[in-house]
């Protein structure tokens, strides 16, 4: 039996702070009805100094940690707590819940998002594009190859997760039934996306069931980089993966978790990736890529609010469902975690994911 000290988690909520709040904030999720996540706070030594206490329920069902920006502070905070001895999170359900620019092509500011497939795209050689060679596509290209379009030849296994795809569309499914907000501001920004390809982007927010999504510590914007970054993403899932949002953590945060994993800490098949666009990746057709990252990011507020507000439904659906379905689990059928099948049994080429992988290393011999 879980003792007081030690909080079952059913939920634990990886809120991902952007630099546009002052540090102790995302108040989004505190003060609110449902669920008061300020009735109990555990210190836990290694995360974030910014934000040094997990809060939690008075009963500890719900808790929330908050992770840093960009991937270094992400995986040092998520490592730490899931090496605390005083959460037990086998069972636990995580939730990953930040802002993330959006591709006008699949979804929208203000928009809630679910990805199947993280991509960590920074992980990559680049020349300047001033001085790449001319039939290069991209500055940006794989490590150990000669040029964009090729698989990496040097892996480090955080290139690419996959998570719970049936765990995926529960969530879809609950964050449906919320009522998502909107601003006149985000409006006047989607009215500007006018070409037919940016359809998704112009339209009202809504709960967007698949949009993997791309990591990077670097704030990239524009429509080359964009397209580059459609390409790796492709390129690393087996042409599955559809780039859609790019925040800086999640590869992060999934890596920790894999590791954990492999250690009987956590259940892989238990994390949600949630994004909310709080701006666009890429300016309109014609558009400016420097006007579209210097300006005021009117999505940020509704992005927040969304996530809270779609994310809340997660979160008691999951409470709510404890007993008869989310304690057992929500079975996977596809290949969960990373590239080298790490969580299969058996590793070997007949993973989606791995399949790319393991036919290059078979195919040199
Ligand atoms: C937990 O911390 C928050 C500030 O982060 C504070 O408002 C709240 O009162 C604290 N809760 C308890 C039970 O001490
Ligand atoms: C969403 O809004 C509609 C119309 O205002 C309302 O009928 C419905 O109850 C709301 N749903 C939730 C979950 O708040
Ligand atoms: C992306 O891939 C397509 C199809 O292979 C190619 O035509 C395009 O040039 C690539 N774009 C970049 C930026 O690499």
């Amino acid at each position: 039996m879980a003792s007081r000290d030690k909080p079952p988690a059913h939920v634990l909520l990886a809120a991902i702070p952007s630099l546009k709040l002052a540090p102790g904030q995302p108040v989004e999720w505190h003060n609110i009805p449902e669920f008061n996540l300020l009735a109990r706070n555990i210190t836990v030594p290694g995360i974030s100094p910014l934000y040094p206490d997990v809060h939690c329920t008075y009963d500890g069902s719900i808790c929330q940690i908050i992770t840093g920006q960009a991937e270094i502070n992400a995986a040092s905070t998520m490592s730490s707590l899931l090496n605390s001895p005083r959460f037990d999170l086998t069972s636990t359900y995580f939730l990953l819940a930040g802002i993330a620019g959006i591709s006008p092509k699949h979804a929208t500011v203000g928009g809630v998002t679910f990805a199947r497939y993280a991509v960590q795209s920074g992980l990559q050689h680049e020349i300047d594009a001033r001085e790449m060679p001319t039939h290069f596509t991209s500055g940006y290209f794989a490590q150990g190859t000669t040029g964009p379009g090729q698989y990496p030849e040097w892996i480090v296994g955080t290139e690419v997760f996959e998570v719970n795809d049936a765990l995926r569309q529960v969530a879809v499914d609950l964050a449906k039934t919320a009522n998502l907000t909107d601003t006149d501001a985000c409006k006047r920004l989607r009215a500007t996306y006018t070409s037919p390809i940016y359809a998704a982007g112009a339209a009202a927010p809504a709960v967007v069931a698949r949009c993997d999504t791309l990591t990077s510590d670097t704030f990239w914007t524009g429509s080359l980089l964009a397209e580059a970054f459609e390409n790796a993403t492709l390129l690393l899932t087996n042409q599955d993966g559809v780039y859609c949002s790019t925040q800086q953590e999640d590869n992060a945060v999934l890596n920790a978790l894999l590791r954990a994993a492999l250690s009987g800490l956590v259940d892989f098949s238990r994390i949600i990736v949630m994004r909310a666009g709080s701006d666009f990746d890429r300016p309109p057709e014609g558009g400016s890529a420097a006007e579209n990252l210097f300006a005021l990011a009117v999505g940020f507020p509704p992005a927040l609010l969304n996530l809270r507000i779609a994310g809340v439904k997660i979160v008691q659906g999951i409470v709510d469902g404890w007993a008869g379905t989310f304690k057992r689990g929500i079975e996977p059928t596809n290949d969960i975690g990373d590239i080298f099948g790490s969580l299969r049994e058996k590793r070997d080429s007949t993973s989606r994911l791995s399949q790319a992988f393991f036919g290059r290393r078979v195919g040199r011999g």
